[in-house]
Formats: structure tokens, sequence, C-alpha cells
């Protein structure tokens, strides 16, 4: 680089990194809010993260900030500095088009609205959370408006969580799921069921805690740069790689949803924690979409986490916390309990298979709602006709059914495809995996899972949002997404459980 491009370079570092201040300090302010902050902390968090908003927009929307970026555009940088700079440039074109007015409104209606559905989900009452949540479909609304849209003005939204989602090409993603996993859950459910009981004992809340920090240690978890703690509904959230915070919550009663939802932020706290620190602040620093991040996390819940091989792993471990509870289980008898099929009301709870009609009822809702083909008083009534179509099932409380994900609250209009495509990644990811790592099952069993973080951190992690999913995924494993290695894994796996004739 010349000196003059140094010197635009380096006011271009300044700028966007001192808006990645602000929005680290509003990541803190959130995470505190979902673990530590009293009911009454609410009102005026609510001002102080929609100040930080509107700080880190003006920064990022400012007429400076856009030429500079224009002028560095143009000018022949290294690959590296070129990529930031065409990442950051497409933000600023599209943050542009929204209004100061419209940030804050939107950060200021969903903080109060989390509050409100924390409040409606205790007195198991929609009503507290219906207005609330009528401001933010309408402000989702105007926000589609100002991205603009060619198609549905639902894809306006899904491009915020992931680049090149449509409407287009996620019906078609889920009209396979509809085709295809419904044999397969016929199948199983025709045959003799596995017990999940050896999960379903009482197992004190501290304890599992700690065990899931074993877990998370041995996945390669840095607790010198991040920490778990419990809150409402599990998250992840990271202020730099070197402060990546993770939450879960225990059901005493019932193993499984503390240990698997510890591995599954885990997943995505290796990413946040892997990914590069010298590039903080800026594209390359951050992930490449949320369906990636849900990839690794999972990866690590599901295609590593419930494998046969990680429960030889896991069984010596929580024998070690729970001799009684562990009496007489065996890795097979770990296995079966972990991945018991059953349709369930509660999406994050639910089974790798059924998983996708979760997010598939809440995919088809979510259109409606932003296309004005559902009316919010309406929600409750369709969320509960959607379990009963696609599950065979009916929520028996509000808090079991429409209220049960924070994302609405969030304002997270988009964000649940990415579960079903980042499960998808997944699986096929896992397989490249198996052919590229020799002795990975051993490695599983015996708990040494360095050589798989070496290779999500040379095929994921160190090229931060460099490439887009399709991309990345191409360079990772030799093709575009494809359902064909979740659907050959899911055949295998519940085929050995359920002892399926091929
Ligand atoms: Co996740």
């Amino acid at each position: 680089m010349t000196s003059t491009q140094r010197s635009l370079y380096d006011q271009y570092l300044q700028q966007t990194r001192q808006a990645a201040d602000l929005n680290g300090a509003a990541a803190l302010l959130q995470w505190d809010q979902e673990v530590y902050m009293p009911a009454k902390g609410a009102r005026f968090r609510a001002r102080q993260l929609a100040t930080l908003a509107e700080a880190a927009h003006e920064l990022l929307t400012a007429d400076t900030y856009g030429h500079l970026l224009q002028e560095l555009a143009a000018a022949a940088l290294p690959e590296e500095e070129a990529a930031n700079i065409r990442l950051s440039l497409e933000d600023f074109e599209k943050n542009k088009k929204l209004p100061a007015a419209l940030v804050v409104a939107l950060s200021m209606a969903t903080s109060q609205a989390f509050e409100a559905w924390i409040a409606a989900r205790r007195q198991n009452d929609f009503s507290l959370f219906l207005p609330l949540l009528q401001q933010i479909i309408d402000l989702k609304k105007e926000q589609a408006a100002r991205y603009g849209y060619q198609g549905h003005p639902y894809d306006a939204l899904l491009d915020d969580y992931e680049k090149d989602a449509s409407v287009a090409r996620l019906d078609p993603l889920f009209a396979t799921v509809r085709e295809k996993l419904p044999p397969l859950l016929a199948a199983i459910a025709a045959g003799p069921q596995v017990s999940d009981a050896l999960l379903r004992q009482h197992f004190p809340a501290g304890q599992q805690f700690a065990v899931s920090k074993q877990i998370l240690a041995a996945m390669g978890f840095d607790f010198e740069a991040g920490r778990q703690d419990y809150s409402e509904h599990p998250f992840t959230t990271s202020f730099s790689p070197e402060d990546v915070r993770v939450t879960t919550r225990a059901d005493e009663n019932d193993l499984a949803n503390l240990l698997w939802s510890s591995i599954h932020e885990g997943g995505h706290a290796l990413y946040e924690q892997g990914l590069p620190v010298a590039q903080y602040g800026l594209p390359l620093g951050q992930p490449a979409s949320l369906s990636i991040h849900e990839s690794q996390s999972r990866f690590w819940e599901n295609n590593v986490g419930r494998s046969l091989e990680f429960m030889h792993y896991l069984l010596p471990l929580l024998a070690q916390s729970f001799p009684k509870q562990m009496q007489g289980g065996s890795p097979e008898a770990l296995f079966r309990a972990a991945n018991q099929v059953k349709p369930s009301l509660i999406r994050t709870e639910a089974d790798e298979l059924t998983y996708h009609f979760h997010v598939l009822i809440r995919y088809e809702l979510e259109k409606e709602l932003i296309s004005g083909a559902l009316q919010v008083a309406d929600l409750p009534h369709a969320w509960d006709e959607g379990y009963q179509k696609y599950l065979g099932i009916r929520p028996g409380n509000i808090k079991e059914g429409v209220l049960q994900d924070v994302h609405w609250s969030h304002g997270s209009f988009g964000y649940f495809p990415t579960y079903s495509l980042g499960s998808f990644y997944a699986a096929q990811f896992s397989q490249k995996l198996e052919h590229e790592i020799p002795g990975l099952k051993e490695n599983i069993r015996t708990g040494a899972f360095a050589g798989i973080n070496a290779w999500l951190h040379a095929h994921v992690f160190q090229y931060g949002r460099r490439y887009r999913s399709e991309e990345l995924c191409r360079k990772a494993t030799g093709s575009g997404l494809s359902l064909e290695p979740f659907l050959a894994a899911a055949q295998q796996k519940y085929g050995a459980v359920y002892n399926l004739k091929p």
C-alpha cells in the first residue's frame, strides 16, 4: 500500500472499530439484561442500548465514512484489506437505507418486548406480549420496505442473517424436508421405541453445570477468554475473540436439556474464539453467516455430541458426578437415550429429525406475518395448528406454544431458517471431516478434539466473513449445500438406534 492508502485505511480501521466497540458494549449490556439485570432495570437499559445502537449507526452511515470506503474501494489494496473494504461498503450501503429513527425505534421496542415476553411467559398470557410484538412486526415491515426486495418482503429480512437466502430458495428446501423426513419418522414410529429414562432422573443443577464446563473445556473452549452462565434462553455472545460468553439452563429432571444445549452453545463459542483476533471489529473478524454459525453448534451438538463414539467419552465423565444415576448404564444405552425421536413441543429440546418441522412452522408463520396474511392476534392459534399439522401434537399452554422462543421479542424475523440450513451444513462438514481426519472416531471416543478444531480452523474460522455460506461450503467440502449428507447420516444413526432394516 502507498502511504496515502495506508493512512486512509488507518482512518477506516479507526472508525469501523469504534462502531465495533459500541456494538461490543451493547452486547455486554444485552448479556447482562438476560443474565443478571433486576426487573426494574429494563426501562433505562432500553434507553442505554438504543443510544449505543444509534451512535454505532451514525458512525457507520456517516457520509465521510462512505467517501472513505469508496475511495479505498477504488484503490488497489492487498487482498485482505480489499475484502474488508468490499464487505464494509456492502454493509454501509445497506445501513444507509435505514433512518436513525427506525434503528432507535427497533432497539427500544425490542428491549421492551423482551421484558414483556418474560412477563407473558411467567403469567402464561399472550396479551402481555401482543402489543409489543405488533409494534415490532410493523417496524420489521418498514425495515423490509426500506431495504427493498424483488420477491417476497420476507427476503429483505432474511438477508440480514443469511445473504442469498430467499423464499424462492428456502421453499424447495423445506419441501424436501416435508417429503423425505416423514417416511423415516414413520419407520421409527412403527418399531419398538427407545427409552430416555437414563437421562430423566434427578440431577442437581450445580453438578450438571460443572460437568458441562468440563465438556466445554475438552472441546477447546478457553475459559480465560469466556465464561458460562445461566439464562432464560441459552445463547452465545461475543465482545471479541478474547471474551465470548455462553449461557445455559438446567432442568433437574432432564440431564439432556443442559448438557446438549451447553455443547451447542460451545460450538458457537469455539467459532467466535477462533475468529482472527487481528481482524477485530472488521468483516474478516466476523463470522461468515448465521447458517455457518449454526453449522458449528449443530455439528458439535449432533454430529459429534450425539454420536455413539461420544458416549464412550461422556459416560465415564457422567459416572464421576452421578455415580448412582449412571449405575448399569452403557455407552449404547446413553446413545439410545440421547437420540430418542419423539414429536415434542419445544424446539431446543427436539430430536434431530422433528427439529426441522419446528423450524418449518416458524418459517411459514413469519412469512405470513410479514406479508400481512396473518394477524398477530391470530398467531397463537396458527401456531397450534402448525404443530397439529406437522407434529401431530398441540401445546397445552402458551409458554410451550407461541411464547417459547425469544427470537421475536428480539425482532429476529428471518433468523429461524438458518437453524435448518446450519444443521444441513453441519452434516456436510461432518461427512468431509470423517474422510479427512484418520482416526476421527477413536479421537471422539477418547475426548481428543484437537484434530476437529484444527480442521474447523483451517476451513471455517480463519476466513471470517471473507466467503459467503455457499462459497465457504464449496471450498471446504467440494460442493454447495446438499441435503444428502444429512439424510444419509440420519438413516445411519436412527437405523442403529431403532434397529431399522436398511
Ligand atoms: Co445455535
